[in-house]
């Protein structure tokens, strides 16, 4: 078995593929390729894989037929052996939006059996795909600097700027601060503080900071440790909240659940829309979530929380027969999976929201729900994360 790493070849570029990547052959073999588009001619560096690999991975290293969709990458730090933090820099941005949708299609094709009709949605105030990101995660070198990992690497690249990230983050000095004894900087920039927050790996103080949501329906504020979850671009809590609250249409005195509820974002909004004579059983398996959860929900008596794992706090109610209207679930990449949504189904709610950051993940569990006698009604997807290869889907289901 002998390594194919850093071989070149030129290859005819296919099509895209969940990950960042194009489909390309080389005697016989898919090769996934990064920084190239659909329709390209590129020489590629194979990155990954030898012999008896199934697939190889590569990088396009030189463009020999374009792209029409190709374009500058606006950032320096992205191409191939770069910052790994971007997949499509090369790409206009209206075409990275159909690069997501096609793969959309092509997971639910694939996975649930469904033909759906897809468009990625830009998210409101993104008009360049860039200085969306609110968290960053840097790491931090053996020289103290901070920088972001090449793709599938441990390898650390120093950077200068991060076009994606949000000025306030720059304009913290985290990039020209010497970060001696640390292994990583998590910077926040949130509705306050006015400025970043900063914590520094392993054992810097976290702090809280205050996001505000609004909608044309409904306001909220919460309150939320720098570290813990919460979504990433501006426009995506109010326009997910939005459209759960539309699609699920929660009537006064209706039972909700809200799984993988993190700090209470749909929980508070169902809340509201239930009332005092309704009820929001919010499930959450990271503690300080749940903590803070508790805080922003308090107001709201209709609301309890339960600290565990999804499966574990649902299988019970299932066993009870606990009356359920409405259920939002929004887990992270790995998906709810087979026996959560099984549960649910039993559960018989009139209707399901899913909040999905995996395509894949989702279209396998919206085929579980179908086997569950549930179909897909609607399905939007966001681009809630320009320049990389991720999207963000809502998947509403209702009973056959
Ligand atoms: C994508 S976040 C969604 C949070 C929240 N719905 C929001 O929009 O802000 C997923 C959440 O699920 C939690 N989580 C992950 N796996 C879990 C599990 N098996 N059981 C319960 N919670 C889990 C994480 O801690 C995280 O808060």
């Amino acid at each position: 078995m002998s390594s194919l790493v850093g071989t070149e070849a030129v290859v005819e570029v296919g099509p895209v593929a969940h990950g960042g990547h194009c489909v390309a052959r080389l005697d016989g073999r898919v090769v996934f390729v990064r920084h190239a588009l659909p329709g390209e001619r590129v020489r590629v560096t194979i990155t990954e894989g030898d012999d008896d690999s199934r697939f190889l991975r590569g990088d396009a290293v030189e463009v020999l037929d374009a792209s029409p969709e190709r374009v500058e990458a606006p950032c320096p730090h992205a191409g191939p052996g770069r910052c790994g933090g971007c997949d499509f820099q090369h790409a206009d941005l209206a075409y990275q939006r159909q690069l997501k949708a096609e793969v959309v299609r092509e997971q639910f094709q694939r996975l649930a059996h469904l033909e759906v009709e897809v468009t990625v949605e830009a998210l409101p105030g993104d008009d360049s795909g860039l200085r969306w990101r609110s968290r960053v995660e840097f790491a931090v070198d053996a020289d103290g600097r901070a920088g972001l990992r090449q793709h599938r690497s441990h390898a650390i690249v120093p950077v200068a700027d991060c076009l994606i990230a949000d000025q306030r983050i720059i304009d913290s000095g985290v990039l020209d601060t010497v970060w001696t004894g640390c292994t990583g900087v998590d910077a926040v920039a949130a509705d306050q503080p006015a400025d970043a927050v900063l914590v520094a790996l392993p054992d810097g103080r976290s702090a809280t900071v205050v996001q505000r949501v609004e909608t044309p329906e409904w306001s909220g504020e919460f309150r939320i440790g720098a570290r813990g979850f919460w979504q990433v671009h501006p426009g995506a809590a109010p326009t997910f909240v939005a459209h759960v609250l539309e699609t699920l249409r929660p009537q006064a005195g209706e039972k909700v659940l809200d799984l993988y509820a993190g700090a209470g974002l749909f929980a508070a909004a169902l809340a509201d829309a239930v009332g005092r004579s309704g009820s929001v059983l919010a499930v959450e398996g990271h503690r300080p979530a749940v903590v803070d959860g508790m805080r922003n929900t308090a107001s709201r008596r209709q609301v309890e929380w339960r600290h565990g794992r999804v499966d574990r706090v649902v299988r019970p109610l299932v066993r009870q027969q606990i009356h359920t209207d409405l259920v939002v679930l929004d887990p992270p990449r790995t998906g709810a999976g087979r026996d959560v949504t099984r549960d649910i189904a039993t559960l018989r709610p009139r209707r399901i929201a899913y909040v999905a950051c995996d395509p894949a993940a989702l279209a396998r569990d919206v085929a579980y729900l179908a086997s569950a006698g549930y179909r897909l009604e609607s399905l939007r997807a966001f681009d809630a994360f320009p320049m990389t290869h991720h999207v963000e889907c809502i998947a509403v289901l209702v009973p056959e």
